[in-house]
């Protein structure tokens, strides 16, 4: 299986609840490596380019809004099939509908308030990692 790369992002409701160190743990016990890893306040204009292919959804200006209401993590994960594997430990976008064992049914509040993003393609992992990071910033 080959090695990826995949953008993880701990959201507000998360980094609120002081949770990151322990949504790190479920990541790096599914064999996933932080190889970039910085906290960050997203303005308005980087949450509304990221999210950009949402915009035309009922939620999206809550979506922004939400974002950029406190701090997040971003990350880059390094992997064998690290994007799958990375949706998998994240669970369901609706905690309701989550499985046992993941972060979203162990820690989220709502389908907004989700505590974690993951992108959900190698191609789109491309395009999110270098929209956070430059390449020097991943060390591997
Ligand atoms: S996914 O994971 O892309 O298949 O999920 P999707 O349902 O398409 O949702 C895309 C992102 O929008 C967020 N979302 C919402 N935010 C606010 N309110 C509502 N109702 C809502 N529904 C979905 C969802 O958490 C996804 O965010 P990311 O950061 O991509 O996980």
């Amino acid at each position: 299986m080959a090695v990826e790369r995949t953008l993880s992002i701990i959201k507000p409701d998360a980094t609120a609840r002081n949770l990151t160190g322990k949504i790190n743990a479920y990541l790096e016990d599914a064999d996933l490596r932080f190889v970039a890893q910085k906290r960050v306040r997203l303005t308005r204009e980087q949450a509304e380019t990221f999210y950009g292919v949402h915009k035309e959804r009922s939620f999206f200006n809550e979506l922004v809004e939400y974002m950029t209401s406190g701090p997040v993590v971003v990350q880059v994960l390094e992997g064998e099939n690290a994007v799958a594997k990375n949706r998998e430990v994240m669970g369901a976008t609706n905690p309701a509908n989550a499985d046992e064992g993941t972060i979203r049914k162990d820690f989220a509040l709502n389908v907004q308030e989700n505590s974690v993003h993951g992108s959900d393609s190698a191609e789109n992992a491309a395009i999110e990692i270098a929209y956070f990071f430059a390449g020097t910033e991943i060390v591997g």
